[in-house]
């Protein structure tokens, strides 16, 4: 073999190396499904990253005076169209499934005389301070049958913390003598 035949024979090597390189390459580009450069779905989250942790958790950190601190009337009238089936909250409104709600805020639990309260309601008028607090208001509504078992108010609840606080706002409007929103302690340090 002379050295142009070797040129030959090696330059036909190195095409056919080339071309089955140049194909896979090909090969692959054509068939191999391009993938997003990070897998799954794009949230956009806060950053710190545990952020569906911290809202999970948001009713239990946000402290009741610091929400209640930006609540709304407007928006708690609106909230309370949930209720109006059931509850009058004008003054002087009659029961209806439920007991009258104006100044409801401050009042005896289970306290309206001419409406047939469950056993489980009056029972708990002797618990949680007897009195329907806005603390003990805003747990109610969030979840009733979790704060009073066995309550015959039929109704799911509000989870949403910012639609509770402006509830509060609209039930506190609703009295002769509004109840002052409860101060936020002290920052501690
Ligand atoms: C399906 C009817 C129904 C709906 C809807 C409903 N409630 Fe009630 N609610 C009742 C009944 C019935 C009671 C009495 C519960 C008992 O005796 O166990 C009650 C009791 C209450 C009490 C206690 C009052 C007292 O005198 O001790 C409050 C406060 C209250 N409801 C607020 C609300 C609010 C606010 C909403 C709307 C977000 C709402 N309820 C929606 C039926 C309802």
């Amino acid at each position: 073999m002379d050295s142009f035949e070797f040129n030959k024979f090696a330059g036909a090597i190195l095409f056919t190396l080339l071309a089955t390189l140049g194909v896979g390459i090909l090969a692959e580009e054509l068939f191999t499904p391009h993938h997003p450069e990070k897998p799954g779905y794009e949230v956009a989250v806060a950053e710190g990253g545990d952020a569906g942790e911290a809202e999970a958790e948001v009713e239990e950190v946000v402290e009741l005076p610091v929400l209640l601190a930006s609540a709304d009337i407007a928006g708690g009238e609106k909230v309370a169209k949930k209720c109006v089936a059931c509850h009058s909250f004008e003054d002087g409104g009659a029961n209806k499934v439920g007991p009258a709600l104006y100044g409801v805020v401050g009042r005896d639990i289970a306290s309206v005389p001419d409406f047939a309260y469950s056993d489980a309601m009056k029972e708990h008028a002797n618990a949680d301070g007897g009195t329907w607090t806005y603390d003990n208001l805003f747990h109610f509504i969030a979840d009733p049958k979790k704060f009073v078992p066995g309550t015959k108010m039929a109704f799911a609840g509000i989870r949403k913390p910012a639609d509770l606080a402006d509830l509060m706002a609209y039930l506190q409007s609703l009295s002769d003598s509004p109840v002052p929103f409860p101060e936020a302690a002290a920052p501690t340090q």
